[in-house]
């Protein structure tokens, strides 16, 4: 860890002021894989400057494709024309570093007939398993075998589309079918899928390559495959976890943050919930404004789930403020098992927050009988206090410095560099907001 990874916050200042999201983490590092595919150049917009973009270009670079990146403008130019086989000592830098490299699998082995895909990273949330995509894989002809470091794939002959029915709407399996499926040969179906809306932008990205792919009202995709396809040009939609993020940190600082490029449609769900716990919302011709009304939060039951549920990954922020809310809060997490870690510092920062192995307040979930905590009882409101915390993943990390804000006193927070992965210069914003941070 180096010195720069630690954030000084004195908390017990309301956030106040106007921030940009600009397109979305965890559609964008998708999107710059679809490259892959075209045989022209391919050129995203709206990009923002996040670590995960440099680990997919890096990515990419390996494999001989030329990307420009214009961090400025958000501009990020892919051409594919010198595409080839990468050292694996180059894709190796990369293992760890993230989970997109599994989303190399279709796309390398329609370009080389062979794909070797490193370990991967991510955060600590749960098992994080891949089966769903091995089965895909195997499922279009792939061979696959596991080695030391790695995983190595290789297309005999050219794939062919299939039947896939997903025993959950998994957001990375579907995206590998649809990015897959595109190029083989024939028709796929893929049942049970997920429905994001990054995934249906990857659709929007993949369509106009001139990929065929509909959506029934069931989850299922149909896509028939096509012989080649060309570049894109597409602006990224705007992150709404990054959006969800900034309008928790409004409601437990008790401020006022007008997060310009959020969009309504995507945030619906979550608008929702942040008017019945008694957050306040505008919504502009150029974002949303979020602020804490003042007076007493209410206390509210919510469960996560996949797409058109209440993300995940807005559950951490909205944590922090239902801590500040009047009685009783329940969150169910259903869709990883070990989401609540980043409880902990906030029990030491003083919050009343306890977790249940079993499903509270929502529906039974795949992991009511595994004895995995994943669901918490908040009581509030409760004063929060500076403490020396550590973030242990991207969300938990951003929630950690909401909370360390919100307390009162000087907090230290450590292993920041781990938010800029989803945080486009988060303490610039931070500081922009009335923030009174200092990265020593
Ligand atoms: N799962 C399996 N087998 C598989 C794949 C997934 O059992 O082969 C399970 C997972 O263990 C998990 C559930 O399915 O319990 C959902 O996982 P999913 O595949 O949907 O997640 P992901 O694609 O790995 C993406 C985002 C996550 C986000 C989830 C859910 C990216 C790079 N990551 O992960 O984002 O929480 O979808 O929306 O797109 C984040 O941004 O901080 C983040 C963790």
């Amino acid at each position: 860890m180096t010195v720069r990874d630690v954030l000084e916050v004195e908390g017990g200042v309301p956030l106040s002021g106007e921030i940009t999201v600009r397109g979305a983490k965890n559609f964008v590092s998708k999107a710059m894989v679809a490259s892959l595919l075209g045989d022209g150049v391919s050129v995203l917009r709206n990009v923002p400057q996040i670590r995960d973009v440099e680990v997919v270009a890096g990515l990419l670079r390996a494999h001989g494709v030329a990307v420009e990146i214009d961090a400025q403008a958000g501009t990020v130019q892919m051409d594919p024309s010198g595409a080839g086989q990468a050292k694996s000592a180059d894709i190796l830098t990369h293992a760890g570093s993230s989970r997109i490299p599994i989303l190399f699998c279709g796309p390398l082995l329609h370009r080389l007939g062979q794909a070797f895909i490193p370990d991967l990273g991510g955060c600590n949330i749960g098992g994080r398993p891949i089966g769903f995509h091995l089965d895909a894989m195997r499922g279009f002809g792939a061979e696959v075998d596991k080695t030391p470091d790695g995983i190595l794939l290789r297309a005999p002959s050219r794939l062919q589309g299939m039947l896939m029915e997903l025993p959950y709407p998994s957001v990375g399996a579907t995206e590998q079918l649809l990015l897959t499926a595109v190029l083989a040969e024939g028709v796929t179906e893929v049942r049970g899928a997920a429905v994001e809306p990054e995934i249906l932008d990857l659709v929007a990205v993949l369509q106009q390559m001139g990929a065929i792919i509909s959506l029934e009202t069931d989850r299922t995709y149909r896509i028939e495959g096509v012989d080649s396809l060309r570049g894109y040009h597409h602006y990224a939609l705007p992150d709404r976890i990054e959006a969800a993020s900034w309008a928790g940190a409004a409601l437990a600082t008790g401020g006022d943050i007008t997060v310009l490029g959020a969009r309504q449609l995507d945030l619906t769900t979550y608008l929702n919930y942040y008017r019945k716990v008694g957050g306040r919302f505008d919504v502009t011709d150029h974002g949303i404004r979020f602020w804490h009304p003042a007076g007493e939060l209410s206390s509210i039951a919510v469960e996560t789930g996949v797409h058109p549920g209440f993300m995940t990954d807005w559950q951490q922020p909205f944590v922090v403020a239902l801590t500040q809310a009047t009685g009783l809060s329940i969150v169910h997490e259903t869709v990883y098992e070990k989401r609540f870690g980043f409880t902990q510092a906030l029990r030491r920062m003083g919050a009343h927050i306890q977790l249940y192995r079993e499903c509270l307040g929502g529906q039974q979930c795949r992991f009511g009988r595994m004895n995995y905590e994943h669901s918490a009882v908040i009581s509030g409101p409760t004063p929060l206090y500076a403490a020396d915390i550590s973030v242990p993943d991207l969300r938990g990390g951003f929630s950690h410095v909401i909370a360390a804000l919100a307390a009162q006193g000087r907090s230290s927070v450590t292993g920041i560099g781990l938010i800029d992965r989803g945080y486009e210069h988060f303490t610039t914003k931070l500081e922009r907001l009335g923030a009174r941070i200092r990265r020593p």
